[in-house]
């Protein structure tokens, strides 16, 4: 495997991937050389995507951003990390309801692994309310995800759902 050290890994479930998942990426390719979008299946979700088709609309959506690679992975993310020689995280911050569970977790996977280091960045204030469920809620119901996801995504969910 590569030596990854200077990339740093933005990790998620992207179902669907979304503007705001978008900006954090965004504003991590300013402050890093290389990002890792890594996608997996969240063992507590059920998913509506394929991790194929989410990976697939990540990459569509992160074309523009060259030094974005969007990858995979299963298992634990720590181990994920090791595997790869990448130690720094990315997290979105965008309420601070989300502050207990994001403080947890990197507190978690510092435990698993102590190389790991995580680092948040705040969306823009107009995705602080965006969700990635609220995003299928909408779509199931048949109204306009325009505002809130990359064209791609938007068409395959007007694909899926019928939707405005
Ligand atoms: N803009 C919009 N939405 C955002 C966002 C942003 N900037 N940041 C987060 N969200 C949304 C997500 O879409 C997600 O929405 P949903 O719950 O409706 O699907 C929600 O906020 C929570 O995001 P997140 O905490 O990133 O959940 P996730 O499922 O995307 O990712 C993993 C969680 C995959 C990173 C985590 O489960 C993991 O590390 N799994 C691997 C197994 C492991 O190592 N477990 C031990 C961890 S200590």
């Amino acid at each position: 495997m590569n030596n990854r050290k200077f990339s740093a890994v933005y990790p998620g479930s992207f179902d669907p991937p979304t503007n705001g998942h978008l900006d954090i990426i965004t504003r991590a390719s300013r402050l890093f050389p290389n990002i890792i979008v890594a996608v997996t299946d969240n063992v507590n979700k059920r998913h509506i995507f394929t991790l194929q088709e989410r990976i697939d609309l990540l990459k569509k959506s992160t074309e523009n951003l060259e030094s974005v690679e969007v990858l995979s992975f299963s298992g634990l993310l720590a181990d994920y990390l090791e595997k790869i020689n990448s130690f720094v995280l990315i997290r979105g911050l965008r309420a601070l309801s989300d502050f207990e569970y994001e403080f947890q977790m990197a507190l978690m996977n510092r435990k698993l692994n102590k190389k790991i280091e995580t680092i948040f960045l705040t969306p823009d204030q107009s995705y602080t309310f965006l969700s990635s469920s609220m995003v299928k809620e909408i779509a199931m119901l048949g109204g306009s995800t325009r505002d809130f996801v990359p064209k791609c995504v938007e068409l395959e969910l007007k694909k899926r759902f019928g939707n405005r």
